[in-house]
């Protein structure tokens, strides 16, 4: 990540990786290729932390700039605040440089046709009961990633991505197109310092994926990120952590038959000495996380604090 002439700032590397990621057209979770609100617009929120530096940027609601952790870097590094959403955000961009265009692919657009298409067949059937569309919303989304039409990782798809540097900076970054066909104007946990994303530097970081009101409830990163200062291991922060979000899921639309959480909450976890963690309300092979160190990337399946199917 360094040479010696001229140390490269690790929180670049960091930007620069989910980047690529935010630019792939195939990929449905960031960025361009995203799923989109219930209105077919992809809104995009995302945050980075700069320890050494006690600075953030965020932006949410971001529509027609795929890049949308490079913008919430440019946040950091050349405003005042923390936070900018919607039009400013991407005025702010503009300004930068960053060109607006259409964020949506044949593929994600098919997606949110055949969500739409479902949901008018299901809102019929509950002779228009208003209140209920972005429940009933939400159970078709449900049901299409059990069909295996979305990736169940996608339908709150977000990176997160934390590092300690050769200096001992530590810093992060989340990025998330959101739930997908979420209500227009919803923000996520992604952009929200301590819900989606926290680092304090000599500490350590924390960042989540899944169902992001679930974070925001309890600032679960923060809460991590506290309990490993308070000297915690990063992996028992992480699930003490996904115990509260049990705890605190109580709506029927939220819970499955054993009555616990029917949605995936993970955290990417890291202190300050390099000792990482990967937790999950629901595990399994496919639900990993991927650690770099000196010795090279490798990718390891995260611990679960709970069992059966989601
Ligand atoms: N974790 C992404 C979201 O809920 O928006």
């Amino acid at each position: 990540m360094t040479d010696a002439a001229s140390p490269r700032d690790p929180l670049d590397a960091l930007v620069d990786g989910v980047t690529i990621v935010e630019l792939d057209p195939d990929e449905t979770s960031v960025g361009r290729g995203s799923l989109p609100n219930a209105d077919g617009v992809v809104q995009l929120d995302a945050c980075c932390m700069d320890g050494p530096r006690r600075r953030a940027g965020g932006v949410a609601a971001l529509e027609g700039i795929a890049a949308a952790a490079r913008v919430a870097l440019r946040v950091l590094r050349d405003t005042p605040h923390h936070l900018l959403a919607g039009q400013g955000a991407q005025d702010f961009a503009i300004a930068r440089g960053f060109t607006v265009g259409e964020l949506m692919t044949p593929k994600s657009r098919g997606l949110w046709i055949e969500w739409r298409r479902r949901l008018d067949v299901r809102l019929a059937a509950a002779a228009g009961r208003p209140a209920d569309r972005f429940e009933i919303g939400y159970s078709v989304g449900r049901e299409m990633s059990r069909e295996g039409l979305i990736d169940a990782n996608h339908l709150w798809g977000t990176i997160n991505c934390n590092a300690v540097g050769p200096r001992g900076e530590i810093c992060g970054v989340t990025t998330t197109s959101g739930l997908a066909w979420k209500m227009p104007g919803r923000v996520g946990d992604s952009p929200i310092l301590g819900a989606g994303l926290y680092v304090r530097q000599d500490v350590g970081a924390a960042g989540a994926t899944g169902r992001g009101e679930s974070t925001l409830y309890n600032l679960s990163s923060f809460a991590i990120v506290d309990a490993i200062r308070r000297g915690a291991h990063p992996k028992d922060a992480g699930m003490a952590a996904l115990r509260q979000i049990v705890d605190d899921t109580i709506h029927p639309a939220l819970i499955n038959a054993r009555g616990e959480p029917n949605f995936n909450v993970k955290f990417c976890i890291v202190n300050a000495a390099g000792e990482s963690a990967g937790v999950a309300l629901y595990g399994g092979d496919a639900v990993r996380y991927a650690v770099c160190t000196e010795h090279g990337a490798e990718l390891r399946v995260c611990d679960a604090l709970l069992t059966g199917a989601m």
